[in-house]
Formats: structure tokens, sequence, C-alpha cells
């Protein structure tokens, strides 16, 4: 409570000296989207000039709104100095469209997505994902808002005026260094900003307000509440709206989270307040807790950052005459909510959180089920159509808040109890508590599928996320072999008959060095060399069963497919 006493005074005084009215970023309603990623300056204080990255500007990007159903033909220009990714977090769009780490852009190109929009009316947001870069690219300020519109939510009487009654509101936390230029993978960020404004402060009408609000800290978790402690309503998560909404005066939201809240501010004209991230309610083992960690392990320098346990505002509200044709209540029902069933799931996946081996820092690197992200290697393989459980166990000692791309998933159990009700919606993003808790969600994975490109499931606290805590799956059809690993170095490669009766041929081989045959306990059986030919007749173990085929190219990269000889 010290803290908190200490802030408010410190925030009284800057409010001062500095307020700044909240910028909202502009739309993009059109289905023809532009994106130009760009590098600029941007001055959070005056006079101090600081190097950030923004798609149409110099910092973040536009709010794209898109119709449910409607066909959007994006393009997306790489203007920046580095490679990278334009990903659509939490929309189930094909792997191809998804922007993983995959579909890379180089410097000067250009990449053009298109898709119809399947989701529901929901928060979404875009940033880039390029692996290693994904905590550069988003902290120095390239990320999105996209709402998807519907029209069972036309058919509610919710505020849908962007920018009037709706308002976005994008939390992240900075550092800047001596120089002013943000760090990147700091646990110095002590600067609070909103849709990248400093000390924000907004007008909002005297009626109910809707806030689409999205963590986008590269790290910290947010304990979203208001300084009077009034109550708001929750009416939407990750992947669209609740079935009712859910009453409380406190969310917590890791990073990737959104929350669709509507605040009442009919009866509170003329009340200043403020949106607040209640750092020290905070559990110990979340990021922006007292202690990050929940047992003994330590982030060097942790505690002089000032925001670390402390409650602190984040945007200052002045409630102003209402408009001309408010919302005035709040919808009891909203959308249509069918829970998926753990009776109709035909796999539980186990994903364990770890730490990597001999390394107890805090900071990471961590790892799931014990692997570091490859490019080269899929984790796991779906078959498409099936409802699936993921558990999810944390086995270190810091809260990890765990994305999948493709679906939006339903929480099943936490540590066994059923979730809260504000947790019961379609979520992207679920934050997993330190000390051995465990998270079962529930997802079906439907329309698309791959053998060559994965969709990600990761940490969303970047620097953990870049440093490997990330796997990828593919979707397949079902009874299709999976593909165990992928590199772009073995386009063209084609492996058939498969399953075989005896012998496979394998063409493409232009740069195919070495061909291995495994058991499928991984016991080398057969090498075969393959130097000149163009392609190769193989055959397979005389025994039938399943095998592991492994290419290796004169670059030294390798794949592995899996040979059913039946
Ligand atoms: Cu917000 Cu894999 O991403
Ligand atoms: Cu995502
Ligand atoms: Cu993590």
């Amino acid at each position: 409570m010290k803290k908190l006493l200490f802030l408010i005074f410190i925030g009284f005084a800057t409010s001062i000296v500095a307020q700044n009215p909240l910028f909202i970023p502009p739309t993009i309603t059109s289905t023809t989207i532009n994106l130009v990623l760009d590098t600029g300056t941007t001055q959070f204080y005056p006079g101090r000039n600081t190097q950030t990255m923004g798609a149409n500007g110099v910092l973040l990007a536009p709010t794209i709104i898109m119709q449910k159903n409607s066909f959007v033909d994006i393009t997306v220009t790489n203007n920046i100095l580095d490679t990278t990714t334009m990903h659509w977090h939490g929309m189930h769009v094909s792997p191809e469209n998804d922007g993983g780490p995959h579909t890379k852009i180089a410097p000067g190109e250009s990449w053009n997505p298109k898709f119809t929009v399947l989701d529901n009316a929901g928060t979404f947001w875009y940033h880039p994902h390029l692996h290693h870069f994904t905590g550069k690219h988003v902290s120095k300020g390239i990320a999105g808002m996209l709402l998807v519109r519907d029209t069972e939510e036309a058919s509610l009487n919710i505020p849908l005026s962007y920018g009037i009654d709706e308002f976005p509101i994008i939390f992240q936390t900075k550092g800047l260094d001596s120089l002013d230029q943000i760090e990147v993978h700091t646990e110095m960020d002590s600067i609070v900003m909103v849709n990248g404004t400093v000390d924000p402060v907004i007008d909002f009408p005297a009626q109910i307000v809707r806030l689409r609000v999205l963590n986008g800290s590269s790290q910290r978790v947010m304990e979203f509440g208001f300084s009077d402690n009034r109550q708001f309503s929750l009416i939407g998560t990750d992947g669209g709206l609740m079935g009712a909404p859910v009453n409380i005066t406190r969310y917590r939201m890791a990073p990737g989270m959104r929350a669709d809240i509507l605040v009442d501010l009919t009866t509170s004209l003329g009340q200043n307040f403020q949106i607040m991230s209640y750092g020290d309610e905070l559990p110990a083992g979340n990021y922006g807790a007292t202690n990050p960690s929940k047992i003994f392990h330590v982030i060097p320098g942790y505690t002089d950052n000032p925001l670390n346990g402390l409650s602190f505002p984040v945007l200052d509200i002045n409630v102003v005459t209402a408009t001309s044709s408010p919302i005035l209540t709040i919808p009891t029902v909203l959308a249509n909510f069918t829970p998926l069933l753990a009776a109709n799931a035909t796999l539980t996946r186990d994903i364990f959180m770890n730490f990597a081996p001999g390394n107890a820092d805090l900071r990471g690197p961590f790892l799931l089920n014990n692997r570091a992200f490859m490019h080269s290697y899929v984790n796991d393989t779906v078959e498409l159509g099936a409802t699936e459980i993921w558990s999810l166990h944390n086995h270190t000692s810091i809260a990890h808040p765990f994305h999948i791309h493709d679906v939006q998933f339903q929480i099943l159990s936490r540590n066994g109890q059923p979730p809260a009700p504000e947790h019961a919606g379609w979520n992207d993003v679920v934050l997993v508590e330190g000390g051995f808790s465990n998270v079962q969600f529930i997802a079906r994975f439907d329309d698309f599928t791959s053998d060559t490109v994965p969709y990600m499931y990761h940490c969303h606290m970047l620097p953990h996320e870049d440093m490997g805590m990330m796997a990828q799956f593919i979707v397949v059809q079902p009874g299709s072999v999976g593909v165990n690993n992928l590199s772009t170095n073995f386009k063209g490669l084609s492996i058939y008959p498969n399953p075989t009766k005896g012998n496979i041929t394998i063409e493409g081989l232009g740069n195919i060095k070495t061909i291995n045959i495994f058991s499928i306990e991984g016991k080398l059986l057969v090498t075969k060399n393959v130097d000149i030919n163009p392609s190769a007749e193989i055959e397979m173990p005389k025994e039938k069963g399943t095998y592991l085929l492994e290419i290796i190219n004169k670059a030294g990269a390798r794949t592995t497919r899996k040979i059913i000889h039946y």
C-alpha cells in the first residue's frame, strides 16, 4: 500500500506537468489493406528523439476493422532494414496467411495475404513474428489493433463508434536507454504508455463506453482496474463476445491478451478517475509483482524497476457530456456461446514449460517440452477436425502466457478447478502460473491444413519467445502421415508412394547428399549417399512398420519424413 500512495503523489505531480491527449490510431475499414512498415523518430518526451517503427506511420499501426465473411486483400510492404513478418494474432486463417516465422518479408519486399474473415466479432491484433526479432520489432513499435465486427454484435445494443464511445487501449511498458533509445528484451520497462502516449489523458462521454484493451507489453502482466474500484462488465475476451457480461473490478491481462470492456459512466459526469494496473496485487511469480518468482529464482535488477510491485495509473479519464445518441444500458445477454465438450476430445496433449538444462535464470531461456524452437522441426501434428485438450504444465517459477495460433480455445481447468467466469470465454492466450501449476484447454482444429507451413505456439513474453520458448504444429488431413521436420531448403522434394509396399522413390534431389532410414525408435538402419543422382529409389527394410526417412542436403540442412511400410 505504501507504494500505491507514493505513486498517487507522483501521478498527481506529473499530471500537472505533462499530460498528453491519448492518441487514437486511425482506422482502415476497406477490404483492400495496405500496410507499409517503416522506421522514424518519435518524441515520447518533448525534445527527446527515439527511433521507432510503425505501420503507415512511425509508431504502432492503424486499427484494422474487418467484417466477418468479407474477403480481405492485404499488402504488407517492408521498408524497415530487417527481414520481418506480419501475424494476425488470434485470427483463424490458413498457415500461409498467418504470418508466422516462416513467412518472411525481406527488406524492400511485399507480402500479399488474402483470406475470408471467419472469426466472430472480437478484439485481435497484429504484429511481426520473425524468430529472434519479435521482441525488437514489437517493442520498437510495430503493433496494431484489429477489430472484427459481425451481425450478431450489430444486433446488440453496445457501442460501435470507434473513437466516440469505443476506444482502443493498447497498454505497453517500454525501457529507454541513456540515449533515449528503446531497449529490446529489457527488464527496465519503466515507462508506461497507452497507444504510444506517455502520461495520457482522455475525455469519455457520460454513457456506456466500450474499451478494447490489449496488453501489448513485451513482458509485464497488467492487473486491470479503475482507481475508484468501480465495477466494469467484461463482455469479450481474446476471441470474441461472451455469453453474458461478467461484472468484475479486476482483470488480469498477460502480454498478448485482450479484453472487451463496458464501463457505465451514465452517472459519472464531471468525475475524474484512472485506469490502473494494480501491480501490488499481482501474486508472486508474475512479471510485474513484487517478486517475479514463485519459488527462489530472481531477475537481476528487478527491484530497481519502480513499476514492479507497484499499482500505477495507466490512463487518466475525465467524464464529459454524453453524445447525442448515447447507449445507456448494458445488455444482459450477449453472443451465442457453445461450450466445447471434453467428452468430444480425441487426445490430450501435454506441454511442459521448463528451464533450459543447468539454467535457473528467471529471464530464460525457457523451453517447451525440453526443446528450443527449431525452424525445421515440427513439434506436433494435429488432425484436421480434431477436438483436443492441451494440458499445460509450468515447471518453472514464473508465470508464462501461453499462446496458440489457428484456434480459439476454452479453458477447462486451472489446477483441477473450473475457470472463473471471466476466463470462461474464447481465448488464445492463457497465463499459466509458475511453480508446477496446470491449465487445460480445449480447442477444435478446423478448416486449414498444410504439410509444409506450421502454426506456432509459444510464450507471449517476447524475450522468452525469441530465446526459443516456441514450438510449431501442422494440421493434416486425418489419416495422412505427418511431417516431422520441414525446411524451405527441400522445396520440390517428392517422396512416393507412402505408405509403400517396399520401395520408395525420392525426386527433386538436386541438392541432396545423404538419405538415412531410422527405426521409429531412432536406430539408424540404412545410409545412402546420393551425391550425383537427381532422384533415387530406396528399398525399405524388410520388416513392415513405420520408419523415419532423413534427407540431408549439401548445406547440411535435414528434413525427416515418416514412411509406412505395409
Ligand atoms: Cu501474438 Cu505467435 O503471436
Ligand atoms: Cu498469434
Ligand atoms: Cu515465458
